[in-house]
């Protein structure tokens, strides 16, 4: 239910994960969104309660403000169902009251789950549930954790791809201003970023760094730019900054 930016990139992965997309029943209130779903070739419904009917598992992708009197609204259809939630900062305590008689999780994925390699938390581990985990995992990684971590991931891995897309974007720009043509520039980055992605799993951070650099090399200039203009220092802070910000909102 709601196939916005988050509930769209569900579906479309799910559908590459081999899902049938008729198989996908897709509700949500706004007309151009079906729209799209139905062109997309997913199983529009008339209402939730009708997308409910059939479903193994129920996901809301409403945003947060609207979960509530989205919940309520079919509430009857959701009994004996299991019902996640990916919608930031609503508590597990708040989805099970709304729905005491559903089977409730809340899931915390990136928007990389639309090609697959996205990263998604769950919760509550101690309440691990397997179709819930197989859904998930045919988007990406999975990892089931307490309500606490999946908030803390809220922010880490959810919210961070734009600010990974804003890196990207630096180097991007930076490769155009040397002149390297767009296309080629482009796949080069994003190899770039996801071999790093893969490297940072199995060797040290400073590791992968050093192995690059050379004395009076190439790599040394950037990396000399980067600490000599504050680079790093500033991102930390920054993300500091917004995590402290996020936390009075979680608090609140
Ligand atoms: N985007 C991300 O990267 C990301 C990552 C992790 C988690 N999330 C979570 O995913 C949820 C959705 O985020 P989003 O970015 O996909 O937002 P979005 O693009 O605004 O999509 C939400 C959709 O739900 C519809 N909707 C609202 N109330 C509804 C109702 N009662 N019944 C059916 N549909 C309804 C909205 O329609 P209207 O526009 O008419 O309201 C909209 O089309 C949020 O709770 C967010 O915390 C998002």
């Amino acid at each position: 239910m709601g196939f916005g930016r988050m509930g769209k990139s569900i579906a479309l992965g799910l559908s590459k994960a081999g899902i049938d997309r008729r198989s996908i029943a897709v509700y949500d209130a706004l007309p151009e969104a079906l729209e799209e779903a139905l062109k997309l070739g997913f199983k529009v419904c008339e209402s939730a309660s009708l997308a409910t009917r059939h479903a193994n598992v129920v996901i809301i992708a409403v945003k947060p403000g609207d979960v509530e009197k989205a919940v309520k609204s079919f509430a009857e259809d959701l009994s004996g169902k299991v019902v996640v939630s990916v919608a930031a900062l609503v508590k597990l305590e708040t989805l099970e009251k709304l729905i005491p008689k559903a089977s409730v999780y809340r899931a915390m994925p990136n928007i990389a789950v639309e090609v697959n390699k996205g990263f998604t938390a769950l919760a509550p581990a101690e309440r691990r549930n397997e179709i819930v985990e197989k859904v998930f995992g045919a988007l990406g990684e999975v990892v089931w954790v307490d309500e606490k971590a999946l908030d803390m991931l809220t922010f880490f891995s959810a919210s961070t791809p734009a600010a990974v897309a804003e890196l990207y974007d630096a180097f991007l720009l930076s490769a155009l201003r040397a002149g390297l043509p767009y296309h080629i520039a482009k796949k080069a980055l994003a190899a770039v970023f996801r071999g790093v992605g893969a490297l940072v799993e199995v060797k040290d951070v400073s590791n992968v760094r050093d192995s690059v650099i050379t004395p009076r090399g190439v790599t040394i200039r950037i990396i000399e730019k980067l600490y000599t203009y504050g680079v790093k220092q500033r991102l930390l802070k920054a993300l500091k900054d917004a995590y402290e910000e996020y936390e009075k909102v979680l608090g609140s």
